[in-house]
């Protein structure tokens, strides 16, 4: 046991990510004041400090009551007070335009609502160390979905559970009674059995208070039943609420968003099961002027690369039913290992339907080679409809803000391949954060590749084999692999469609990569851990010359 006689803001805690997790309850007078925590305190070494605001005791004596800690371990001799909480923000695979905490881990977005010009995200959030535990709802805001404000984390653990991930609407009509346009969160939790419970704040979602008949929603039947998102639905006068319920997704229906009324249930027979079913999201999109209904539903394992991604549904919903158009089932949002749990925003101005999702696999998140934060978010893309030449097809591109990122923008002459061609430091400033766009005609020829570069050898290889119609990307020697064997076992793949031309887009930032190929038709997100920015591009032809034409450099801030 500890104790302290608070005069500081902040206790600090030494952290191992590697120690065993020891379990800590706050106490003043003997009552705990937290509910219990899960810390990686350090054993052997120390890893990173993370702070826990203690500021509110000022004056009292608060104890820290550990069970599994070895009293003599290195760690918890050092935990501290002090005013100032200091690191490295600036380590270097922090993205450089993309979400991510200050620090802590992330996973899931959750909670993304359009309120008072402000987007509003919410994370699921580890205030206590850089690997998942304790999930809270951490919060941040934009004006314009690229620089983010960081906020206090909104939503803690509470009797029922953990804060597992959901959604959030503006209650126009207050229709639950907490207020008109009150922002109201639901969401898991995840205590011995997964419930549902919502939350409501009046001032702008920077605090909740928690209904106080929650949980709202519980079912004994499935064991994993969670990531509820809701949504108005005019047509029928009612919330729908989309929930995962372990292998296929089930219906709700509530006129308070208090009283849930099962409608329908979705998946068993289509699209892929080899793993749980997550995050589902159901929004309309319009296509040639006919309104479709989209299901999005996150699966991990089962991912066409292995491990976790999104696959997506589309089809019609009657305000009970969800029924799906008839196509190659599973189709995937993102082909790339690295977009999870992606949902999109509600109440967004003009009807734009804005997507995230968490760059990162379950594969292999919790081992990533950053020290005071892990992971990030996608950049967020709209969503729409498109004919790929075969068939639907979910279609995602950069929001159209992503363009006042750029900073300084060149434009290259066309080139013809013939074999190979190298476009040596085609950047040289050293922020790693910068956009290439190109059409590649290939003509003849089979196969095209190109492949980003560093001095130092590393590089990433995206090969258009053409005559087999696959896309694959290959990180292999992208730069640091080996924290996990599940990072880069074999190139990632995807089905590609034949085309006389491939119009690429590709986001870089200082640990990730993301190809939007002709208007985002077919997307892959794939993080990468280079020693130094890549800043040359090559260019192979294979079976008989290209040509490449519309090439910009654009440097992003
Ligand atoms: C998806 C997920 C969700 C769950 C959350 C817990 O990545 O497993 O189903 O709510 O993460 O952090």
């Amino acid at each position: 046991m500890l104790a302290f006689d608070i005069d500081k803001k902040y206790l600090l805690v030494p952290i191992e990510d590697k120690a065993p997790e020891s379990r800590l309850h706050l106490q003043l007078n003997g009552q705990n004041i937290s509910e219990e925590l899960f810390i990686r305190v350090a054993q052997n070494k120390v890893d990173y400090w993370i702070p826990i605001a203690v500021e509110e005791y000022k004056g009292e004596k608060l104890t820290l009551l550990f069970q599994h800690m070895e009293e003599g371990s290195i760690g918890y001799s050092q935990i501290k007070q002090a005013d100032d909480f200091f690191f490295d923000y600036n380590e270097k695979y922090r993205p450089h335009y993309h979400f991510s905490p200050r620090y802590g881990w992330t996973n899931d977005p959750n909670g993304m609502v359009y309120h008072n010009g402000e987007y509003h995200l919410y994370y699921q959030h580890n205030p206590y160390g850089s690997t998942w535990g304790n999930m809270h709802w951490g919060h941040t805001v934009s004006k314009d979905l690229l620089k983010w404000e960081h906020l206090p984390d909104a939503i803690y653990p509470d009797s029922l559970g953990t804060i597992f991930s959901g959604s959030a609407v503006i209650d126009k009509n207050n229709t639950a009674g907490f207020g008109k346009d009150a922002l109201i969160a639901i969401y898991t939790s995840a205590g011995k059995i997964q419930t549902q419970s919502i939350a409501y704040s009046t001032d702008n979602g920077r605090t909740f208070t928690k209904y106080e008949g929650n949980p709202v929603l519980s079912d004994l039947k499935y064991p994993d039943f969670r990531d509820p998102k809701v949504f108005w639905h005019d047509t029928s006068g009612q919330w729908i609420m989309s929930l995962a319920t372990t292998q296929t997704i089930t219906f709700y229906g509530s006129k308070d968003l208090k009283e849930w009324e099962r409608l329908s249930e979705f998946g068993e027979g289509i699209g892929n099961h080899s793993g749980v079913w997550e995050c589902p999201d159901l929004f309309p999109l319009t296509y040639n002027e006919q309104t479709k209904w989209v299901l999005l539903v996150s699966i991990n394992p089962g991912g066409p690369n292995g491990g976790s991604a999104t696959q997506y549904f589309i089809g019609s919903f009657d305000g009970k039913t969800f029924t799906p158009d008839n196509l190659p089932y599973p189709l995937w949002i993102d082909y790339g290992r690295d977009n999870y749990a992606g949902v999109t925003w509600d109440n967004v101005p003009d009807g734009r339907r804005i997507f995230i999702g968490w760059m990162d696999n379950w594969d292999y998140a919790n081992q990533t080679p950053t020290l005071n934060f892990k992971s990030a978010m996608t950049i967020p893309r709209e969503l729409g409809l498109s004919h790929n030449g075969e068939h639907l097809v979910l279609s995602s591109n950069p929001i159209r803000e992503t363009i006042n990122l750029r900073a300084d923008s060149k434009e290259m002459p066309n080139i013809k391949v013939d074999k190979t061609y190298t476009m040596d430091k085609f950047i040289d400033n050293g922020n790693g954060a910068y956009e290439i766009e190109m059409t590649v005609l290939p003509d003849k020829a089979s196969s095209f590749s190109f492949k980003l570069m560093n001095r130092t050898g590393e590089e990433i290889k995206f090969t258009f084999d053409i005559s087999n119609k696959q896309l694959s990307v290959d990180r292999s020697k992208s730069g640091l692999t080996g924290f996990s064997e599940k990072f880069a076992p074999a190139p990632i793949t995807s089905p590609l469609v034949k085309k006389n031309s491939y119009k690429l887009r590709l986001l870089v930032d200082k640990a990730s990569t993301e190809l939007f190929v002709n208007e985002g038709e077919l997307v892959q997100t794939n993080i990468v851990y280079p020693e130094e920015p890549y800043n040359s591009l090559e260019v192979v032809s294979e079976g008989s010359p290209l040509n490449v034409k519309d090439i910009k450099i654009h440097i992003l801030k």
